[in-house]
């Protein structure tokens, strides 16, 4: 199927991308389905993820504590972070499974620690560690707008 840019919630739009220039950032032949790529420009890092839906650019930092989800892997939409088992689904910006250390999904609602496998969760001393842990705040992704032309990906990528 031909390569294309994947729908995105319109309210996931990142800021400042709405208004930013298209720039030319990859050959579309580079990005084979399943595949993904980061785009740095500035200090601002994208994560380029080819999708059966589409081809997306989302921040390249977990939407957890940071961590680089182009090392992570991809399932379908679903990018899993390489760090706390965080998944995400890159379709519609909704957590697909909550990182290991729990915390606050992006409603607000809590959720406990938890260990793959069926494991006992790790219980954390309580203190500004566990504080934290409890108090971080899983967002929905956002996204940058692709587009398309003459064979490359480009995408509006603010600056500033
Ligand atoms: S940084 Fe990605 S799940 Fe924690």
């Amino acid at each position: 199927m031909e390569p294309r840019p994947a729908a995105y919630p319109d309210q996931l739009i990142a800021i400042g991308a709405a208004d930013a220039p298209f720039e030319p950032v990859l050959d579309v032949a580079e990005l084979s389905e399943g595949a993904m790529r980061r785009i740095t420009r500035g200090e601002l890092d994208i994560l380029l993820a080819h999708t059966p839906a589409g081809i997306v650019a989302t921040d390249d930092r977990c939407p957890h504590m940071s961590a680089p989800l182009s090392i992570g892997e991809l399932d379908g939409c679903v990018v899993a972070c390489p760090l706390h088992e965080g998944r995400f689904d890159l379709a519609t910006g909704e957590t697909d499974q909550m990182p290991t250390t729990g915390g606050l999904d992006a409603d607000g609602t809590y959720h406990p620690t938890w260990s793959p496998g069926g494991r006992d969760a790790k219980v954390d001393p309580p203190g500004k560690k566990a504080e934290a842990r409890r108090l971080t705040r899983v967002r929905r992704l956002r996204y940058y707008p692709v587009r398309i032309v003459d064979g490359r990906i480009e995408v509006a990528i603010p600056h500033g």
